[in-house]
């Protein structure tokens, strides 16, 4: 029985989760190893072009894996088999590749999508898919997973309180005072053992206006992309956009990113552990260091897509 009277806590809205019916983890990362304990596969084919968190149940697990590359769609070249105790992984990148998922789901069985930067892309009947909650809205975890088996891992849940500090912190001083812990507390969310959803995370992402969300991220893409498209490297139809995660911008120049920083709008790398893993020839490694990810979402308005714009148009 719950007690009654007490202080107040902190309120939030009540709402629905976006995903009510998914099994609801503390990590995407962890949610891959849900399914490879689950799965029990050999041999896990791993795109060059991902994060390097991604490794980590691989290596906890004792896994085999081996990379493969991308085109210049970010679509896999499959020039290798996948065996029966194999799987492939492969990212939503960007939230802009729900084609290629389809594709790769009437392919392949055993198949894992990665749609830590695609949360508004539905998942594929009966394919293994999971979501990062903290790429797209303001909590300090949280991840779901669509899972084909019908086994369950016993687990505890996770208490996230001490990895929230940049959320409140932003409010009060701001984002960039926010910066250092957001960094430190990514840094807890490593080598974490899979457990369920905090109840923090979970009574966050009751609260979130799902729809608004969904349609500012939209709108912003294409603002941009009226523009940006006749500048852009990275082709892509935008008319199948559903909430993408940021808008892409590849260009030759490398000098953008500073001009940007410089004007205070910050543009995340995706993802540094790339240029380790890859050639200065491979076209991840061009990805790399060439892509602009610049922010659209909910947070920011038309107004802002055109502070961002006048400062590109200066250089491209
Ligand atoms: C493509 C991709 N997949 C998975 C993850 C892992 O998500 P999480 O931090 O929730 O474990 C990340 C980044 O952290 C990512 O960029």
């Amino acid at each position: 029985m719950r007690s009654l009277g007490g202080y107040l806590e902190l309120q939030l809205s009540r709402g629905e989760e976006f995903y009510p019916s998914l099994l609801k983890l503390n990590t995407g990362r962890n949610a891959f190893e849900y399914l490879l304990r689950v799965n029990r596969y050999r041999l896990v084919h791993v795109p060059y072009y991902t994060c390097e968190v991604m490794l980590e149940p691989l290596k906890r697990l004792g896994i085999a894996f081996q990379y493969y590359t991308i085109d210049e769609q970010m679509d896999p070249v499959l020039d290798f088999e996948v065996g029966p105790d194999e799987c492939l992984l492969y990212t939503n990148y960007f939230g802009l590749k729900q084609e290629t998922v389809v594709r790769l789901s009437r392919l392949f069985q055993n198949l894992i999508i990665d749609n830590s930067q695609a949360f508004f892309s539905a998942p594929q009947e009966g394919i293994d898919t999971f979501y990062s909650c903290r790429k797209f809205f303001g909590v300090p975890d949280g991840a779901y997973l669509q899972i084909n088996s019908p086994q369950r891992l016993k687990l505890e849940q996770d208490v996230s309180f001490e990895r929230f500090s940049h959320l409140i912190k932003s409010i009060d001083l701001g984002i960039e005072t926010g910066y250092e812990d957001f960094i430190n507390n990514n840094v807890q969310l490593s080598n974490n053992p899979v457990r369920r959803m905090s109840a923090l995370s979970q009574k966050i992402l009751s609260g979130i206006d799902y729809k608004t969300c969904r349609y500012r991220r939209n709108s912003n893409f294409m603002y941009l992309h009226d523009f940006l498209e006749a500048h852009n490297d990275y082709r892509f139809d935008a008319s199948v956009i559903n909430g993408p995660m940021v808008y892409p911008l590849l260009t030759s120049s490398l000098s953008l990113k500073k001009k940007l920083l410089d004007k205070r709008i910050y543009v995340a790398s995706y993802w540094p552990n790339v240029l380790e893993w890859t050639t200065k020839m491979m076209y991840e490694h061009y990805l790399t260091s060439h892509l602009i990810a610049l922010p659209i979402d909910h947070r920011y308005t038309h107004a802002d897509m055109k502070r961002m714009l006048n400062i590109l148009k200066t250089s491209l």
